[in-house]
């Protein structure tokens, strides 16, 4: 297939590669550039603009920070890309992916919503999930590439469009409460004069157990640099979670309220366990 690829992020990047390595002719495009050299070595093309990047295109994939990003490239992928069908993989909330489906349709192109869930690494793997959202015959095609970045057990066609993106938002407040969570955890163990080392061990076998696996090392150095989910992600779905409910969801949007009080911090390039480290209070040394 001739694919075009935009947004060589954390995440873009390594599912770039998976195409390329599947014998794909891949083009790929970045905002900002220097973004591409892996890809070209592997035998992408690197485009300047949008517009040449998706120059007869079969399948355009948009890895973007957000809606908002998004937005300001669909209208050139609109205008250069008459017929393709645009794969969304960005997490962008049910209320976009309509409003994207709707503009992609109004011209002749296809849209589905394919947001993944797993971080840096199983990207990196390809062992990705992948919820798709969409018309049957448009979801066959996306799914063939989906499974280049996915596990092909985890790559599920969850309905129409923005069922995927609904489900997505879903399984990031899980993300988000975890991260809040276990931050006043700690600041209420803290409060209790408990060894910090040994609350983390004990809320490490209870339901926190997941999160606090992934990032103990970072709670315990207080360093959230090495980032794979930044805090400025988080919130923007923290934030689209909260907007796209009808009920208001009180408890995500205490947890929207810390990511911002992080962001705020100066730490939006952290990973989002930094609003672990922040409400924790624990760093204080480091800023946090
Ligand atoms: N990181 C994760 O673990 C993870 C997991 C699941 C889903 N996601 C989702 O996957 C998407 C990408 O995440 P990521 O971690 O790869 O983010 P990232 O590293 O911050 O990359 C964001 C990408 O969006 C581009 N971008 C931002 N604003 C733009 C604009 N106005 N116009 C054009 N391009 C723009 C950036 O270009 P520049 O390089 O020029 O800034 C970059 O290519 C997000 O929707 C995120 O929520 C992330």
């Amino acid at each position: 297939m001739k694919v075009a690829f935009l947004g060589l992020g954390r995440m873009g990047a390594p599912m770039a590669a998976h195409v390329v390595r599947a014998g794909h002719d891949v083009t790929v495009w970045n905002r900002t550039s220097g973004k591409a050299g892996n890809l070209v070595e592997l035998g992408a093309t690197e485009a300047r603009t949008v517009a040449s990047a998706v120059a007869g295109a079969e399948v355009v994939v948009l890895m973007l920070f957000g809606p908002d990003a998004v937005r300001a490239v669909l209208s050139d992928v609109l205008d250069h890309a008459p017929g393709a069908l645009v794969l969304d993989a960005s997490t962008v909330g049910p209320d976009a992916a309509h409003e994207f489906a709707k503009a992609c349709h109004a011209r002749g192109l296809r849209y589905v919503d394919a947001p993944v869930a797993g971080t840096v690494k199983p990207a990196t793997d390809g062992t990705l999930g992948v919820f798709l959202g969409g018309a049957p015959e448009d979801v066959a095609v996306a799914q063939e590439l989906a499974e280049l970045w996915g596990d092909p057990a985890r790559v599920r066609h969850v309905g129409g469009v923005g069922s995927a993106s609904a489900l997505k938002l879903c399984v990031n407040q899980s993300l988000g409460v975890m991260a809040a969570g276990v931050g006043e955890a700690l600041r209420l163990g803290h409060d209790l004069g408990l060894d910090r080392d040994l609350l983390l061990g004990v809320l490490g076998q209870t339901a926190y157990g997941w999160y606090v696996g992934q990032k103990l090392p970072m709670i315990q150095a207080d360093d959230y640099s090495d980032t794979t989910f930044s805090v400025d992600l988080m919130a923007k779905d923290l934030d689209l979670a909260v907007t796209s409910a009808d009920s208001d969801l009180e408890v995500t949007r205490a947890c929207l309220d810390q990511a911002k009080r992080t962001l705020a911090a100066g730490h939006a390039g952290e990973d989002y366990a930094a609003i672990t480290g922040h409400l924790a209070g624990e760093g204080e040394a480091n800023g946090y």
